[in-house]
C-alpha cells in the first residue's frame, strides 16, 4: 500500500506527527549529482503560499541517509528523511474519537482496529507528500539533460476557472512559480484569503503537461501511462478526480472533433489537437502529456458540523479550530508536479 514504481520503485513512509516522513527508491540511476538548490527551490514553492493556508509552519530539513556518496548517488536504495518539527500533537489527544468528517479519522480506525496514529490523521495527512516533492526534484536531474519536464498550473480554485491556454513559454515560466496561474490569480487568491477567514475551504482543480516525452513509451491495458500516473495521483490525499486530454468533456464532442489530426511537418509527425492527453491505447504518442487532478476542500474547517464520537458512540456538533490549509491544492499542485516528473523518468528508463 505504500509502494509503487516499475523501472524504479518507491516506498513512502511516516507520518504527520511522527519524527520524520521519508522516501526510499530503489532503482535510481547512479552517478547523479544532487543539486542541493533544485531540491530546495521545489521545497519553497511547496510551501508558498503558506501564510495563505496552514499555521504550520514546518521548514522541510531533509538529508539523505543512503544511495549517496561524494555527492552522487551510488545506484543503491535512495533513502531520504524529512523532519518533522512544527507539531501539536496534544492538540489531538483532546478530540480522540471525534471524527472529522470527510477525513480519514474513522475509516482508519476501524482499518487499524483503533491502533492507528490518530495525530493529525497520521498516515493519510498530506505531509508525506513533502518527500514526493524531493523525488520529484531529483528525477529532474535527469529529465532536463533529455529536455523533458513537467509544468502545472492552477487550473480551478472552487468556481473560478483559470481560462487561457498556455504555450510551450508560460509552462517553462509557470513551473518556477509558488502559484501557477495565467488569468485569474488576484481572484483566485481572494476567494482562498476570505474563505479560510470564515473558516471554511476550497477544493480546485490542477491541471499537468508533461512536455518532451516521444512517442512509445508505455504499455497498453493495466500498464497503461494513464493507470500510472493515477495510481501516483491517488498516492496524493485528497485527490478524487483524473481526466487525461478533453477527459470526460470529450463526450460532448462528435468524433470529427474529438480525433487528433496527424501529419508530417518537415519529416515530423505531428498531431494537430491534444483530445488525448498525449496518450493512445496507454502508450504516449508524442504530444505533452496532459492531464487534471480535481482535489476536494481541505475536510478540517473550522465551522460547526454534524460528526460522532467513534468511541463513546455519541452524536456531536463539532468545529475543529486547528492549523489547517484553506485550500491543500495550491500545494498538491507542486507535489502533482513532482510525480509527474517521477513518471516521466520512469517511463523513460
Ligand atoms: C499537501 C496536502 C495538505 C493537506 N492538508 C490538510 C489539512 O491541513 N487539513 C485537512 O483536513 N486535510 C488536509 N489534506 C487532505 C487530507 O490529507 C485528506 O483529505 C484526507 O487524508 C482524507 O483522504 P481523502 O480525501 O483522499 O479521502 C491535505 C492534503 C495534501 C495533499
Amino acid at each position: 500500500m505504500n509502494s509503487f514504481g516499475n523501472k524504479m520503485r518507491i516506498t513512502v513512509f511516516g507520518a504527520s506527527h511522527e519524527d520524520y516522513v521519508g522516501l526510499t527508491v530503489a532503482g535510481f540511476p547512479a552517478g547523479v549529482a544532487l543539486d542541493q538548490d533544485l531540491i530546495e527551490k521545489r521545497l519553497r514553492q511547496r510551501r508558498g503560499l503558506m501564510h495563505l493556508t496552514s499555521k504550520r509552519f514546518e521548514k522541510d530539513e531533509w538529508r539523505f541517509i543512503s544511495g549517496i556518496f561524494r555527492g552522487k548517488t551510488t545506484g543503491a536504495p535512495l533513502t531520504v528523511l524529512v523532519k518533522n518539527s512544527d507539531r501539536r500533537s496534544e492538540d489531538y489527544e483532546e478530540i480522540r474519537g471525534l471524527a472529522r468528517p470527510s477525513h480519514a479519522d474513522y475509516t482508519q480506525h476501524v482499518r487499524f482496529g483503533g491502533h492507528e496514529d490518530y495525530r493529525g490523521g497520521g498516515i493519510a495527512s498530506g505531509r508525506s507528500t513533502v518527500t514526493y516533492v524531493i523525488l520529484g526534484a531529483i528525477a529532474e536531474h535527469l529529465l532536463r539533460e533529455k529536455g523533458i519536464f513537467a509544468s502545472s498550473r492552477m487550473k480551478s480554485v472552487h468556481g473560478i476557472e483559470d481560462e487561457a491556454i498556455p504555450d510551450i513559454v508560460d509552462l517553462e515560466r509557470l513551473r518556477e512559480e509558488d502559484f501557477p496561474v495565467l488569468s485569474k490569480r488576484e481572484e483566485m487568491l481572494r476567494l482562498i484569503e476570505e474563505t479560510g477567514k470564515r473558516g471554511d475551504s476550497l477544493g480546485g482543480v490542477v491541471e499537468t503537461w508533461i512536455v518532451g516525452l516521444p512517442a512509445g513509451l508505455g504499455n497498453p491495458l493495466f500498464g497503461s501511462v494513464e493507470a500510472q500516473l493515477s495510481r501516483l495521483v491517488f498516492g496524493i490525499p485528497g485527490a478524487k478526480g483524473i481526466e487525461f486530454g478533453a477527459g470526460f468533456g470529450i463526450t460532448k464532442l462528435f468524433g470529427s472533433q474529438a480525433n487528433d489530426q496527424m501529419q508530417y511537418e518537415e519529416g515530423l509527425l505531428r498531431h494537430l489537437s491534444n483530445h488525448s492527453g498525449g496518450i493512445n491505447g496507454g502508450i504516449t504518442n508524442g504530444s505533452a502529456v496532459n492531464f487534471r487532478v480535481a482535489y476536494k476542500p481541505t475536510p478540517t474547517i473550522a465551522l460547526p458540523q454534524r460528526t460522532v464520537d467513534f468511541i463513546k458512540k455519541e452524536n456531536k456538533v463539532a468545529s475543529f479550530a486547528g492549523r489547517h490549509d484553506a485550500i491543500f491544492a495550491i500545494k498538491a499542485l507542486h507535489v502533482q508536479n513532482a510525480l509527474a516528473n517521477f513518471a516521466a523518468l520512469d517511463l523513460i528508463l
